[in-house]
Protein backbone atom coordinates (compact mmCIF):
# COMPACT_ATOMS: atom_id res chain seq x y z
CA UNK A 1 0.00 0.00 0.00
CA UNK A 2 1.30 3.31 -0.85
CA UNK A 3 0.37 6.75 1.04
CA UNK A 4 -1.96 8.77 -0.45
CA UNK A 5 -0.50 12.11 -2.45
CA UNK A 6 -3.07 14.22 -0.33
CA UNK A 7 -1.50 12.72 3.23
CA UNK A 8 1.96 12.69 1.84
CA UNK A 9 1.15 16.60 1.03
CA UNK A 10 0.00 16.89 4.28
CA UNK A 11 2.72 15.02 6.39
CA UNK A 12 5.35 17.90 4.76
CA UNK A 13 3.60 20.94 5.05
CA UNK A 14 4.16 23.67 7.76
CA UNK A 15 0.22 25.37 7.39
CA UNK A 16 -0.96 21.61 8.63
CA UNK A 17 1.38 22.06 11.24
CA UNK A 18 -0.09 25.42 11.78
CA UNK A 19 -3.46 23.97 12.41
CA UNK A 20 -2.25 20.83 14.58
CA UNK A 21 -5.57 18.92 13.85
CA UNK A 22 -4.49 18.62 10.28
CA UNK A 23 -1.44 16.96 10.82
CA UNK A 24 -2.57 14.87 13.82
CA UNK A 25 -5.49 13.34 11.90
CA UNK A 26 -3.01 12.55 9.06
CA UNK A 27 -1.33 10.76 11.39
CA UNK A 28 -3.46 9.10 12.85
CA UNK A 29 -4.65 7.50 9.27
CA UNK A 30 -1.39 6.68 8.82
CA UNK A 31 -0.90 4.68 11.75
CA UNK A 32 -4.24 2.73 11.47
CA UNK A 33 -3.62 2.23 7.99
CA UNK A 34 -0.52 2.36 6.81
CA UNK A 35 2.25 2.73 9.76
CA UNK A 36 5.50 2.19 8.04
CA UNK A 37 4.95 2.95 3.91
CA UNK A 38 6.63 4.94 1.69
CA UNK A 39 5.47 8.91 0.43
CA UNK A 40 5.88 11.10 -2.05
CA UNK A 41 4.79 14.58 -1.90
CA UNK A 42 4.63 16.62 -4.54
CA UNK A 43 8.27 17.56 -5.44
CA UNK A 44 9.75 15.86 -3.33
CA UNK A 45 11.85 12.60 -3.35
CA UNK A 46 10.20 9.53 -2.18
CA UNK A 47 10.91 8.70 1.80
CA UNK A 48 9.15 6.03 4.32
CA UNK A 49 7.54 7.76 7.12
CA UNK A 50 7.76 6.37 10.45
CA UNK A 51 4.93 6.90 12.61
CA UNK A 52 4.76 4.32 15.28
CA UNK A 53 6.85 4.73 18.71
CA UNK A 54 8.24 0.97 17.92
CA UNK A 55 9.83 1.68 15.04
CA UNK A 56 11.34 5.13 15.16
CA UNK A 57 13.04 3.70 18.40
CA UNK A 58 14.30 0.80 16.66
CA UNK A 59 15.35 3.12 13.52
CA UNK A 60 17.02 5.51 16.30
CA UNK A 61 18.83 2.40 18.18
CA UNK A 62 20.40 1.00 14.74
CA UNK A 63 22.39 4.05 14.11
CA UNK A 64 24.99 2.39 11.58
CA UNK A 65 22.41 0.96 9.77
CA UNK A 66 20.32 4.30 9.80
CA UNK A 67 22.24 7.32 9.23
CA UNK A 68 22.06 10.90 10.24
CA UNK A 69 24.31 12.85 7.35
CA UNK A 70 24.20 10.65 4.12
CA UNK A 71 20.93 13.21 2.89
CA UNK A 72 19.01 15.55 4.26
CA UNK A 73 18.74 15.41 7.70
CA UNK A 74 15.17 17.45 7.77
CA UNK A 75 12.69 17.37 4.88
CA UNK A 76 13.89 19.23 1.83
CA UNK A 77 12.04 19.65 -1.83
CA UNK A 78 14.38 18.00 -4.63
CA UNK A 79 15.17 21.61 -5.86
CA UNK A 80 16.19 23.11 -2.98
CA UNK A 81 18.15 20.11 -2.27
CA UNK A 82 19.77 20.73 -5.13
CA UNK A 83 20.47 24.01 -4.34
CA UNK A 84 21.98 23.67 -1.21
CA UNK A 85 24.45 20.50 -3.43
CA UNK A 86 25.48 23.36 -5.56
CA UNK A 87 25.93 26.04 -2.93
CA UNK A 88 28.17 23.37 -0.28
CA UNK A 89 30.25 21.55 -3.54
CA UNK A 90 28.10 18.40 -3.28
CA UNK A 91 26.89 18.32 0.39
CA UNK A 92 23.20 18.16 1.51
CA UNK A 93 23.64 20.34 4.80
CA UNK A 94 24.52 24.06 4.86
CA UNK A 95 25.49 23.07 8.62
CA UNK A 96 27.78 20.46 10.12
CA UNK A 97 26.68 20.11 13.39
CA UNK A 98 26.14 16.70 15.82
CA UNK A 99 22.97 16.09 13.96
CA UNK A 100 24.28 15.85 10.60
CA UNK A 101 27.58 13.42 11.87
CA UNK A 102 28.23 9.77 12.08
CA UNK A 103 30.62 8.00 13.42
CA UNK A 104 33.81 7.84 14.19
CA UNK A 105 32.80 12.27 14.29
CA UNK A 106 29.56 12.26 16.17
CA UNK A 107 30.78 10.76 19.12
CA UNK A 108 34.26 12.78 19.22
CA UNK A 109 31.95 15.83 18.52
CA UNK A 110 29.93 15.45 21.16
CA UNK A 111 32.25 14.18 24.07
CA UNK A 112 33.10 17.59 24.32
CA UNK A 113 30.12 19.25 25.97
CA UNK A 114 28.01 16.28 26.66
CA UNK A 115 29.68 16.06 30.31
CA UNK A 116 28.82 19.65 31.03
CA UNK A 117 24.81 18.97 30.51
CA UNK A 118 24.65 16.18 32.40
CA UNK A 119 22.48 16.57 35.58
CA UNK A 120 25.00 16.15 38.11
CA UNK A 121 26.97 19.15 36.36
CA UNK A 122 24.03 20.85 35.74
CA UNK A 123 23.48 21.22 39.53
CA UNK A 124 25.48 24.16 39.90
CA UNK A 125 23.28 25.94 38.12
CA UNK A 126 19.68 25.71 39.82
CA UNK A 127 20.21 28.58 42.16
CA UNK A 128 21.06 30.85 38.95
CA UNK A 129 18.20 29.56 36.78
CA UNK A 130 15.89 29.85 39.89
CA UNK A 131 16.75 33.38 39.80
CA UNK A 132 16.53 34.06 36.20
CA UNK A 133 12.78 32.47 36.43
CA UNK A 134 11.55 34.46 39.53
CA UNK A 135 12.68 37.58 37.24
CA UNK A 136 10.36 36.43 34.50
CA UNK A 137 7.29 35.75 36.77
CA UNK A 138 8.00 39.25 38.44
CA UNK A 139 7.53 41.18 34.96
CA UNK A 140 4.71 38.67 33.89
CA UNK A 141 3.08 39.75 37.10
CA UNK A 142 3.90 43.34 36.63
CA UNK A 143 1.58 42.74 33.54
CA UNK A 144 -1.93 42.77 35.62
CA UNK A 145 -3.71 39.92 34.85
CA UNK A 146 -3.16 39.56 31.28
CA UNK A 147 -0.17 38.46 29.05
CA UNK A 148 0.59 36.62 25.90
CA UNK A 149 2.52 33.75 27.67
CA UNK A 150 4.36 32.30 24.85
CA UNK A 151 6.03 36.37 23.81
CA UNK A 152 6.21 37.67 27.27
CA UNK A 153 7.59 34.61 29.26
CA UNK A 154 7.97 31.30 27.29
CA UNK A 155 10.36 32.85 24.53
CA UNK A 156 12.46 34.61 26.45
CA UNK A 157 13.40 32.83 29.83
CA UNK A 158 14.70 29.57 28.20
CA UNK A 159 16.84 31.98 25.67
CA UNK A 160 17.92 33.76 28.62
CA UNK A 161 19.39 30.72 30.16
CA UNK A 162 20.98 28.82 27.12
CA UNK A 163 22.70 31.98 26.66
CA UNK A 164 23.88 32.35 29.86
CA UNK A 165 25.00 28.90 29.63
CA UNK A 166 26.34 29.52 26.18
CA UNK A 167 28.00 32.68 27.11
CA UNK A 168 26.29 35.03 25.04
CA UNK A 169 25.64 38.41 26.60
CA UNK A 170 22.42 39.59 27.37
CA UNK A 171 22.35 42.48 25.29
CA UNK A 172 22.78 39.96 22.41
CA UNK A 173 19.73 37.80 22.65
CA UNK A 174 16.69 39.81 20.70
CA UNK A 175 19.35 39.59 18.42
CA UNK A 176 19.55 35.15 18.80
CA UNK A 177 16.01 35.34 19.03
CA UNK A 178 14.98 36.97 15.58
CA UNK A 179 17.80 34.74 13.97
CA UNK A 180 16.26 31.61 15.61
CA UNK A 181 12.67 32.64 14.47
CA UNK A 182 13.72 33.49 11.08
CA UNK A 183 15.56 29.97 10.99
CA UNK A 184 12.83 27.98 12.23
CA UNK A 185 10.03 29.99 11.04
CA UNK A 186 10.95 29.87 7.17
CA UNK A 187 7.92 29.06 5.89
CA UNK A 188 6.01 31.65 8.16
CA UNK A 189 5.82 34.80 6.39
CA UNK A 190 5.40 36.69 9.94
CA UNK A 191 8.65 35.12 11.27
CA UNK A 192 10.83 34.60 8.47
CA UNK A 193 13.66 37.34 6.19
CA UNK A 194 11.76 38.11 3.59
CA UNK A 195 8.04 38.68 5.76
CA UNK A 196 6.29 37.04 2.99
CA UNK A 197 5.19 33.69 1.70
CA UNK A 198 8.58 31.98 0.53
CA UNK A 199 7.06 29.57 -2.83
CA UNK A 200 10.25 29.56 -4.78
CA UNK A 201 12.56 26.47 -3.46
CA UNK A 202 16.02 28.57 -4.35
CA UNK A 203 14.50 31.88 -2.28
CA UNK A 204 14.28 29.77 0.50
CA UNK A 205 17.39 28.26 0.75
CA UNK A 206 18.80 31.67 -0.08
CA UNK A 207 16.73 33.20 3.01
CA UNK A 208 18.32 30.07 5.57
CA UNK A 209 21.99 30.65 4.10
CA UNK A 210 21.40 34.05 4.97
CA UNK A 211 20.64 34.02 8.21
CA UNK A 212 23.15 30.67 9.03
CA UNK A 213 25.82 33.28 7.73
CA UNK A 214 24.72 35.76 10.19
CA UNK A 215 24.75 33.16 12.97
CA UNK A 216 28.51 32.57 11.93
CA UNK A 217 29.60 36.03 11.40
CA UNK A 218 28.44 36.25 15.42
CA UNK A 219 29.95 32.75 16.65
CA UNK A 220 33.19 33.37 14.85
CA UNK A 221 33.73 36.87 16.98
CA UNK A 222 32.69 34.60 20.00
CA UNK A 223 35.26 31.90 19.29
CA UNK A 224 38.63 34.45 18.77
CA UNK A 225 37.52 36.23 22.36
CA UNK A 226 37.45 32.47 23.90
CA UNK A 227 40.30 30.95 22.43
CA UNK A 228 42.34 34.17 23.78
CA UNK A 229 40.77 34.34 27.50
CA UNK A 230 38.61 30.79 28.36
CA UNK A 231 35.57 31.43 30.52
CA UNK A 232 33.43 28.84 32.19
CA UNK A 233 30.70 28.20 29.19
CA UNK A 234 29.98 26.19 26.15
CA UNK A 235 31.48 28.61 24.13
CA UNK A 236 34.49 28.35 25.97
CA UNK A 237 34.25 24.36 25.12
CA UNK A 238 33.25 24.64 22.28
CA UNK A 239 35.79 27.37 21.01
CA UNK A 240 39.19 25.17 22.60
CA UNK A 241 37.28 21.44 21.75
CA UNK A 242 40.18 19.18 19.99
CA UNK A 243 39.28 16.37 17.62
CA UNK A 244 41.99 14.10 17.37
CA UNK A 245 44.56 16.50 19.18
CA UNK A 246 43.43 19.04 16.61
CA UNK A 247 41.13 22.05 16.76
CA UNK A 248 37.74 21.69 15.91
CA UNK A 249 36.69 22.44 12.13
CA UNK A 250 35.59 25.88 10.97
CA UNK A 251 32.23 25.14 10.57
CA UNK A 252 31.57 22.39 12.49
CA UNK A 253 32.12 24.81 15.21
CA UNK A 254 30.37 27.66 13.63
CA UNK A 255 27.53 24.88 13.38
CA UNK A 256 27.87 23.54 17.17
CA UNK A 257 27.22 26.62 18.27
CA UNK A 258 24.16 27.41 15.72
CA UNK A 259 22.34 24.23 17.43
CA UNK A 260 22.90 24.78 20.65
CA UNK A 261 21.39 28.66 20.42
CA UNK A 262 18.66 27.77 17.95
CA UNK A 263 17.50 24.00 19.26
CA UNK A 264 19.30 24.97 23.07
CA UNK A 265 15.88 27.68 23.76
CA UNK A 266 13.22 27.47 20.76
CA UNK A 267 12.00 23.72 21.86
CA UNK A 268 12.00 24.46 25.74
CA UNK A 269 10.11 27.41 24.89
CA UNK A 270 7.45 25.62 22.28
CA UNK A 271 6.91 23.31 25.18
CA UNK A 272 6.49 25.97 28.26
CA UNK A 273 4.05 27.71 25.82
CA UNK A 274 2.00 24.62 25.04
CA UNK A 275 2.04 23.54 28.90
CA UNK A 276 0.22 26.92 29.76
CA UNK A 277 -2.13 26.68 26.60
CA UNK A 278 -2.92 22.96 27.64
CA UNK A 279 -3.53 23.84 31.50
CA UNK A 280 -5.88 26.91 30.52
CA UNK A 281 -7.94 24.44 28.75
CA UNK A 282 -7.40 21.67 31.58
CA UNK A 283 -8.09 23.90 34.50
CA UNK A 284 -8.64 20.54 36.25
CA UNK A 285 -5.10 19.39 35.50
CA UNK A 286 -4.60 22.91 36.88
CA UNK A 287 -6.08 22.43 39.65
CA UNK A 288 -4.15 18.90 40.00
CA UNK A 289 -1.03 20.64 39.96
CA UNK A 290 -1.41 23.73 41.83
CA UNK A 291 -2.89 21.03 44.82
CA UNK A 292 0.45 19.19 44.69
CA UNK A 293 3.78 20.38 43.04
CA UNK A 294 4.87 17.01 43.43
CA UNK A 295 3.51 16.46 40.19
CA UNK A 296 5.52 18.84 38.22
CA UNK A 297 8.16 16.59 36.52
CA UNK A 298 4.60 15.11 35.34
CA UNK A 299 3.39 18.18 34.05
CA UNK A 300 6.77 18.76 32.61
CA UNK A 301 7.14 15.08 30.51
CA UNK A 302 3.55 15.14 29.53
CA UNK A 303 4.29 18.59 27.84
CA UNK A 304 7.20 17.44 26.15
CA UNK A 305 5.12 14.73 24.67
CA UNK A 306 2.48 16.85 24.17
CA UNK A 307 4.21 19.62 22.25
CA UNK A 308 6.79 17.61 21.06
CA UNK A 309 8.92 20.60 19.24
CA UNK A 310 10.57 18.60 17.06
CA UNK A 311 8.28 17.37 14.34
CA UNK A 312 11.21 15.07 12.60
CA UNK A 313 14.29 14.00 11.59
CA UNK A 314 15.18 12.27 8.35
CA UNK A 315 17.56 8.73 8.61
CA UNK A 316 18.99 7.41 5.36
CA UNK A 317 19.72 3.28 5.22
CA UNK A 318 23.08 2.91 4.93
CA UNK A 319 22.63 -1.28 4.07
CA UNK A 320 19.67 -3.30 2.84
CA UNK A 321 17.49 -3.66 5.81
CA UNK A 322 14.33 -5.08 6.97
CA UNK A 323 11.90 -2.60 9.53
CA UNK A 324 8.61 -4.11 11.02
CA UNK A 325 8.66 -6.76 8.23
CA UNK A 326 9.19 -4.09 5.09
CA UNK A 327 12.27 -4.27 2.91
CA UNK A 328 14.18 -0.86 2.88
CA UNK A 329 16.75 -0.74 0.62
CA UNK A 330 20.33 1.05 0.88
CA UNK A 331 20.02 4.66 0.64
CA UNK A 332 16.50 4.84 1.32
CA UNK A 333 15.21 8.27 3.54
CA UNK A 334 13.28 7.94 6.36
CA UNK A 335 11.16 10.33 8.28
CA UNK A 336 11.04 9.73 12.05
CA UNK A 337 7.86 11.33 12.59
CA UNK A 338 8.14 12.19 16.48
CA UNK A 339 4.65 14.08 17.04
CA UNK A 340 3.21 11.08 15.52
CA UNK A 341 4.95 8.55 17.75
CA UNK A 342 4.01 10.15 21.11
CA UNK A 343 0.27 9.62 19.85
CA UNK A 344 0.50 6.18 19.20
CA UNK A 345 -2.23 4.39 20.81
CA UNK A 346 0.09 1.17 21.24
CA UNK A 347 1.86 2.72 23.79
CA UNK A 348 -0.13 5.90 25.61
CA UNK A 349 -4.06 5.57 26.94
CA UNK A 350 -6.34 8.14 25.47
CA UNK A 351 -3.47 9.77 23.55
CA UNK A 352 -4.81 12.90 22.67
CA UNK A 353 -5.81 14.03 26.02
CA UNK A 354 -3.20 16.27 28.52
CA UNK A 355 -2.84 14.29 31.14
CA UNK A 356 -0.25 15.38 34.31
CA UNK A 357 -0.03 12.39 35.77
CA UNK A 358 0.42 9.84 32.60
CA UNK A 359 2.34 6.87 33.64
CA UNK A 360 4.33 5.40 32.45
CA UNK A 361 4.94 8.75 29.83
CA UNK A 362 8.18 7.30 27.67
CA UNK A 363 7.46 9.75 24.91
CA UNK A 364 10.24 10.23 22.42
CA UNK A 365 10.43 13.85 21.83
CA UNK A 366 14.20 13.64 23.06
CA UNK A 367 14.63 11.01 20.05
CA UNK A 368 16.50 7.94 21.06
CA UNK A 369 20.39 6.31 20.63
CA UNK A 370 23.18 7.82 20.12
CA UNK A 371 21.65 11.02 18.77
CA UNK A 372 19.91 11.52 21.81
CA UNK A 373 18.94 15.12 22.88
CA UNK A 374 21.81 16.74 24.29
CA UNK A 375 19.99 19.63 26.30
CA UNK A 376 17.48 17.39 27.46
CA UNK A 377 18.49 17.41 31.15
CA UNK A 378 19.06 21.24 31.07
CA UNK A 379 15.09 21.24 29.36
CA UNK A 380 13.92 19.08 31.77
CA UNK A 381 15.87 21.38 34.70
CA UNK A 382 14.78 25.06 33.56
CA UNK A 383 10.86 24.13 33.11
CA UNK A 384 10.51 22.22 36.60
CA UNK A 385 12.21 25.51 37.97
CA UNK A 386 10.03 27.31 35.78
CA UNK A 387 6.68 25.53 37.04
CA UNK A 388 7.64 25.48 40.97
CA UNK A 389 8.34 29.39 40.84
CA UNK A 390 5.04 30.36 38.65
CA UNK A 391 2.78 27.51 40.68
CA UNK A 392 3.85 28.98 43.97
CA UNK A 393 2.20 32.12 42.53
CA UNK A 394 -0.32 31.95 40.17
CA UNK A 395 -3.84 31.06 41.20
CA UNK A 396 -6.11 30.62 37.66
CA UNK A 397 -5.39 30.82 34.31
CA UNK A 398 -7.46 31.00 31.38
CA UNK A 399 -7.22 31.66 27.69
CA UNK A 400 -7.83 35.14 26.69
CA UNK A 401 -8.42 34.75 22.74
CA UNK A 402 -6.92 32.10 20.29
CA UNK A 403 -4.01 30.99 20.64
CA UNK A 404 -1.46 30.46 17.29
CA UNK A 405 1.07 27.92 16.09
CA UNK A 406 4.28 28.97 13.80
CA UNK A 407 3.99 27.81 10.04
CA UNK A 408 6.83 24.82 9.70
CA UNK A 409 7.36 21.91 9.88
CA UNK A 410 10.35 21.12 11.69
CA UNK A 411 11.13 23.03 15.14
CA UNK A 412 7.72 24.79 16.18
CA UNK A 413 4.95 25.00 18.40
CA UNK A 414 2.71 27.92 19.54
CA UNK A 415 3.43 31.75 18.27
CA UNK A 416 1.01 33.37 20.87
CA UNK A 417 -0.74 32.30 23.92
CA UNK A 418 -3.02 34.96 24.77
CA UNK A 419 -4.00 34.58 28.98
CA UNK A 420 -5.83 36.07 31.87
CA UNK A 421 -4.55 35.09 34.96
CA UNK A 422 -4.70 36.08 38.98
CA UNK A 423 -1.41 35.95 40.63
CA UNK A 424 0.15 36.42 44.09
C1 LIG B 1 18.96 16.77 19.50
C2 LIG B 1 14.43 17.55 21.05
C3 LIG B 1 16.07 20.95 24.12
C4 LIG B 1 20.45 20.59 22.12
C5 LIG B 1 17.60 16.68 19.68
C6 LIG B 1 16.74 15.73 19.00
C7 LIG B 1 15.48 15.96 19.42
C8 LIG B 1 15.52 17.04 20.38
C9 LIG B 1 14.23 15.22 18.95
C10 LIG B 1 17.19 14.67 17.99
C11 LIG B 1 17.41 13.36 18.72
C12 LIG B 1 17.65 12.16 17.84
O1 LIG B 1 18.04 12.31 16.66
O2 LIG B 1 17.46 11.05 18.33
C13 LIG B 1 14.49 18.52 22.04
C14 LIG B 1 13.36 18.95 22.84
C15 LIG B 1 13.83 19.91 23.72
C16 LIG B 1 15.24 20.09 23.44
C17 LIG B 1 11.96 18.38 22.73
C18 LIG B 1 13.10 20.69 24.78
C19 LIG B 1 11.93 20.38 25.29
C20 LIG B 1 17.41 21.13 23.88
C21 LIG B 1 18.27 22.03 24.61
C22 LIG B 1 19.50 21.95 24.04
C23 LIG B 1 19.41 20.97 22.95
C24 LIG B 1 17.87 22.89 25.81
C25 LIG B 1 20.69 22.75 24.49
C26 LIG B 1 21.83 22.34 24.76
C27 LIG B 1 20.42 19.52 21.25
C28 LIG B 1 21.56 19.05 20.47
C29 LIG B 1 21.13 17.95 19.72
C30 LIG B 1 19.73 17.76 20.05
C31 LIG B 1 22.96 19.65 20.49
C32 LIG B 1 21.93 17.08 18.75
C33 LIG B 1 22.37 15.82 19.42
C34 LIG B 1 23.05 14.82 18.50
O3 LIG B 1 22.75 14.76 17.31
O4 LIG B 1 23.90 14.08 19.02
N1 LIG B 1 16.84 17.45 20.52
N2 LIG B 1 15.59 19.24 22.42
N3 LIG B 1 18.13 20.51 22.88
N4 LIG B 1 19.33 18.71 20.98
FE1 LIG B 1 17.51 18.91 21.78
Amino acid sequence: MTISTEIANTIVDPTAYADGDRVDQAFAQLRREAPLEVAQPDGFDPFWVVTRHADILEVERQNELFHNGDRATVITTIEADKKVREMMGGSPHLVRSLVQMDNPDHFAYRKITQGSLLPQNLKALEARIREIARGFIDRMAEHGDRCDFARDVAFLYPLHVIMEVLGVPESDEPRMLKLTQELFGNADPDLNRTGKSITDAGEGVDSIQSVVMDFMMYFNAITEDRRAKPRDDLASLIANGKINGEPMGHLEAMSYYIIAATAGHDTTSSTTAGALWALAENPDQFARVKADPSLIPGLIEESIRWVTPVKHFMRTATADAELAGKKIAKGDWMMLSYPSGNRDEAVFDDPFSFKVDRTPNKHVAFGYGAHICLGQHLARMEMRVLWEELFARLDSVELDGTPTRMTANFVCGPKSVPIRFKMH
